[in-house]
């Protein structure tokens, strides 16, 4: 299997609601006139907190200062697994599943902290550029690790030097989790089809507060739109499902709908590690799949299961 390190050198921040407004312009730019800029990675998530946006330092340029945004000090690197065609697993699960145990777990053990984007067609595993050698120390013996320079795949020359690779057994905290009722789908779209649905994005994006009607406290607002390399992948509940057009959103041809247990009580910060792991390995134990994607204070587990049989596996 190989792992790329993709170029992209991304920032995570956060957008506070009552300061969308500063905010629209720029992410109607980044979002609708992709020629206009030079972002190439890009991820809104809203939740009842925030706004949580992932991006590249190109599109991180076409954002005001404001008091209303905050931002993580570090820079971030995006990992992503290849698997080239030989099926070294015989696993069906899709998602954070497929990655626990071979990248997931390795660095929750050497104490990396990572920052998981889930998206329709792949996972993208957050680190930290700090860690990078750790992380290529750690994760060389399962994978041929390549980089991305100027597009092209360089592979990372292997490293011997196990440096200071500690296994303390410290005991993971254990977060609080919380399971709404609302079903979410994840789903694709045709770039070239953006436009058309590009009134009910804005709708469902910035105005949701004014039409969502139902104040249903055991739904949770979650909604995730994210363009990164060409690709758009979504993740929204039934309800706001049904404001788009049935005809252009695809999903698989399962058509499954996904629970969410959300991590966290208070908000988690980016220093910890093996919360991800925790989540991650009783799931590939069962072989379950399941979507896991992270935010400014929590973490966000999609899960392909009836909510009881899932709380009995998380604990
Ligand atoms: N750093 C955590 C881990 O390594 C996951 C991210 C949690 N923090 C957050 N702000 N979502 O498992």
């Amino acid at each position: 299997m190989d792992l790329h390190i993709l170029e992209h050198r991304l920032k995570v921040t956060s957008i506070a609601k009552q300061g969308l407004f500063v905010f629209t312009h720029p992410l109607i730019k980044l979002i609708f006139l992709r020629s206009r800029t030079r972002c190439k990675f890009l991820s809104l998530t809203e939740t009842p907190e925030d706004f949580t946006l992932v991006l590249d330092e190109e599109g991180f340029k076409e954002l005001p200062c404001s008091e209303y945004l905050q931002v993580e000090d570090s820079m971030w690197l995006a990992l992503n697994v290849v698997s080239n065609g030989h099926a070294s697993s015989s696993s069906q699960a899709v998602g954070v599943t497929k990655i626990a145990k071979s990248v997931i777990a390795p660095l929750a053990e050497q104490h990396v902290s990572v920052f998981m984007l889930s998206t329709y067609q792949t996972d993208f595993i957050l680190v930290r550029e700090k860690d990078l050698s750790v992380v290529i120390d750690t994760l060389q013996e399962e994978f041929n690790i390549y980089r991305e320079v100027g597009g092209e795949c360089v592979p990372v020359p292997s490293q011997d030097v196990h440096n200071g690779f500690q296994k303390n057994g410290k005991e993971a905290t254990v977060h609080p989790v919380l399971s709404p009722l609302n079903k979410f789908c994840v789903m694709s779209l045709d770039p070239d089809t953006l436009p058309t649905i590009a009134t009910t994005l804005i709708d469902v994006l910035f105005y949701s507060n004014a039409s969502h009607s139902s104040q249903d406290l055991d739904c949770v607002k979650f909604f995730s739109f994210s363009l990164i390399d060409g690709y758009i992948s979504l993740v929204m509940d039934t309800e706001a499902q049904r404001q788009f057009p049935a005809d252009l959103l695809f999903t698989s041809s399962s058509g499954e709908l996904w629970r969410m247990v959300r991590i966290g009580g208070q908000p988690l910060g980016f220093d910890e590690c093996g919360i991800v792991a925790q989540i991650s390995q009783p799931l590939a134990n069962s072989d379950i799949s399941a979507y896991y994607i992270s935010t400014f204070s929590f973490d966000h587990a999609l899960v392909s299961l009836p909510h009881r049989s899932m709380s009995s596996i998380m604990l």
